[in-house]
């Protein structure tokens, strides 16, 4: 059941209903964790569908390491869709070569408009994913109605991705969902418990503060131990509650899982655990898991950060190290390959170090210099001290000036001629040389 959220529900048709009309738009939904982004952007799914449009869903990668453009990617091919390859055009500055990609992209979806894209957790995209947000939010002939969800307190954290939603929201529709109502709590309490008197509804948006996850958490833990006055009062402590309600076995397949992300794949998780399909049985029916064919996904990404936060350090570079050994093996993105090696500590950094290196490499064939940035500053943070020091530093250089030069800035060179003169010091010619 939906409860409240008329207004919302009210606009999203009116979207729709414009949409067949052969106009696009754009809505973003903002809001905390569990506030029911997800909720109203399915709603608004269902309705499309009953419209007979298409609808597809991209998803944001929240544990790093995503190729660019990885939601826009995923959204076509759920819509059959293919994503234009980038091509370099000759003479073309870097920027226009891009603007082309993000042409050729638009003009590739009017083949199956009038749609519907749902990007989930935009507070978790790579720069490219907005920027191409930012482009469809200004086409308005294109008969696309994109849905973008995202938390606020995570989106704000990144100055970039706040100020290009900032961006993109000047040409949307803005919800941004409150909590629920004393009488919106009380109903669904009720459809969970039919006989819930007024004394546990009140307790129950007295603890909640109107989240509906929260309020879901609270009913489950109702319905198991017949108890409000035991109810924690963060979800944290809800959903720690529920984690020691599984077997050692099944919170360390989790664990496992949630390295790996939001979404996990089966196979992968057995490799470093070999018990682990047995188990993520277990993990599904106490509801902290969905399937999707071999993969798994967390019912909520609050799960998959409780668990992640918890883990000792030791622990998680182990996990990550192992991640990024089995991803290897099947020849995953190495975006994806870099990430966990640069979160699995000190010992990995010389392999992460170069994994960052090549992947920065592809992340600027594809015109995503922003992301390729970011992996080049992920990769100099995780330069640790000690002999080797001053030559991988020179190495990131080396990458960061000529991924300056490749993206048409000319400070690049002086970032050369500093690299080179630090391989030079180093007596290394092999750098001297690169520089
Ligand atoms: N208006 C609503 N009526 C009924 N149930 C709701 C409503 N909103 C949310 N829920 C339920 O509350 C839970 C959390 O909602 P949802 O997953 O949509 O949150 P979210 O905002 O997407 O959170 P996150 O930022 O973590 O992705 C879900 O089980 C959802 O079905
Ligand atoms: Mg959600």
């Amino acid at each position: 059941m939906l409860v409240g959220r008329d207004r919302e529900v009210e606009e999203l048709e009116a979207a729709l209903a414009q949409l067949a009309t052969g106009s696009g738009s754009l809505v973003l939904m903002a809001g905390e964790p569990g506030i029911g982004k997800t909720r109203l952007a399915t709603e608004a799914a269902l309705r499309a569908k009953a419209r007979g449009l298409r609808v597809s869903w991209g998803q944001c990668w929240e544990a790093g390491g995503a190729p660019a453009l990885w939601p826009w990617r995923e959204a076509y091919q759920g819509l059959g869709v293919a994503f234009p390859e980038a091509r370099a055009l000759a003479g073309a500055d870097p920027a226009e070569s891009r603007f082309e990609l993000f042409r050729d992209a638009t003009a590739g979806l009017l083949e199956v408009a009038p749609c519907v894209i749902v990007l989930e957790d935009l507070h978790a995209a790579d720069r490219s994913t907005l920027m191409l947000l930012e482009f469809v939010a200004t086409q308005r002939a294109l008969p696309l109605l994109v849905i973008g969800t995202y938390r606020e307190l995570e989106a704000s954290l990144s100055r970039d991705t706040a100020a290009s939603l900032g961006r993109a929201g000047r040409h949307a529709k803005m919800f941004v969902l409150a909590r629920l109502r004393e009488a919106e709590v009380a109903a669904l309490v009720h459809d969970a418990i039919a006989d819930a008197d007024a004394k546990l509804t009140a307790s129950v948006f007295a603890t909640t503060g109107g989240n509906p996850l929260f309020v879901g958490e609270i009913v489950r833990e109702w319905r198991a131990t017949g108890a409000t006055d035991q109810i924690p009062l963060g979800v944290r402590e809800v959903i720690r509650q529920r984690l020691a309600l599984i077997s050692p076995e099944a919170r360390r397949v989790l664990e496992i899982g949630a390295v790996f992300g939001v979404e996990f794949a089966r196979e992968d998780v057995t490799r470093i655990e070999p018990r682990a399909a047995a188990v993520l049985e277990e993990a599904q029916r106490s509801g902290f898991v969905t399937t999707r064919g071999a993969r798994f996904r967390f019912t909520h990404a609050l799960y998959r950060e409780a668990l992640y936060h918890d883990l000792v350090r030791a622990l998680r570079h182990e996990l990550h190290r192992e991640a990024a050994l089995v991803l290897r093996t099947h020849g995953a993105p190495l975006s994806e390959i870099a990430h966990h090696l640069l979160e699995a500590g000190p010992d990995a950094a010389p392999e992460a170090i170069e994994h960052a290196i090549r992947a920065a490499d592809q992340a600027v064939a594809v015109f995503a210099f922003e992301d390729a940035t970011a992996l080049l500053e992920r990769a100099r943070s995780a330069i640790p001290a000690g002999a080797d020091e001053a030559a991988q530093r020179c190495r990131v250089m080396i990458a960061q000036g000529e991924l300056q030069l490749r993206s048409g800035d000319a400070a690049g060179r002086a970032v050369c001629v500093e690299a080179a003169t630090l391989a030079r010091s180093l007596a290394n010619p092999a750098l001297l040389a690169r520089a």
